[in-house]
């Protein structure tokens, strides 16, 4: 269905007179239907990556080709192609703290244009599917750290994207719901052909993607 692919990537941060090289010309593809991860450690520029693959961050040079197209986060086209086609969890939530569960998960399908008590029920199935049918009403503030983390991962899924962007969508989750989240990406991926960059640690669960790279010194390198 959908590919994506970063050329080249480059992107340091200055932080007074410190400057932090992130990226070096780091190459990633990610052919449609295929779910690759990315571990590395802290700091090392995985949320970065991710960002910039994602369109919600600019790199200082280098290419970003999604669907064989080249796309910038600074295209006009960039927030109809967030809204439709991509999705993306990311590692602090953002749930939007005035809505409740259902609603931060219903919330992509409105944007999109679909009537409101349609993107309800959808939302409801997924949050259920998700192990949450007894929290649905309740508001960020009021779920556990796992339980958010499950919220945005509805979210992120909720309009079928072809594309899902994942940092360490199982970061905070325990052994049983971490397994029950891989087995969802996994069936996911293997069904609907839905494509995932997934940055985890759980290295014990990487063997369900079809590749797994680490972030070392601004690249990619394959671990297997
Ligand atoms: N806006 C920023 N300004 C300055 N430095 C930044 C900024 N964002 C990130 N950094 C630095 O860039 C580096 C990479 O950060 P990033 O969040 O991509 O790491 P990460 O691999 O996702 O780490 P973690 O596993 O802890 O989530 C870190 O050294 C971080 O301190
Ligand atoms: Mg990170």
């Amino acid at each position: 269905m959908y590919s994506i692919a970063g050329y080249k990537l480059s992107k340091s941060y200055h932080d007074g007179d410190q400057h932090i090289q992130v990226l070096r010309d780091c190459e990633i593809e990610v052919p449609e239907a295929q779910m690759l991860c990315i571990t590395g450690q802290s700091g090392c520029g995985k949320s970065t990556l991710l960002h910039i693959l994602g369109l919600l961050d600019t790199p200082d040079s280098g290419e970003i080709q999604i669907a064989g197209r080249l796309v910038s986060a600074k295209d006009s086209a960039a927030p109809v192609i967030r809204n439709r086609e991509l999705g993306f969890v990311f590692q602090f939530h953002y749930l939007v703290e005035d809505l409740n569960a259902r609603e931060n998960v219903a919330l992509p399908l409105i944007i999109a244009g679909q009537n409101s008590s349609s993107a309800m029920r959808k939302a409801v199935d997924l949050l259920c599917l998700l192990g949450l049918k007894d929290r649905l009403l309740r508001y960020p503030n009021q779920l556990s750290g796992g339980e958010q983390q499950r919220v945005a991962l509805a979210r992120a899924l909720i309009n079928e994207p072809k594309l899902v962007l994942a940092d360490e969508p199982t970061g905070n989750l325990d052994p049983g719901h971490s397994s029950e989240v891989w087995q969802m990406i996994k069936t996911l991926n293997q069904e609907r052909g839905q494509t995932f960059v997934i940055v985890t640690h759980d290295l014990q669960w990487t063997g369900l993607a079809h590749s797994t790279y680490q972030l070392h010194q601004g690249k990619l390198q394959p671990i297997s």
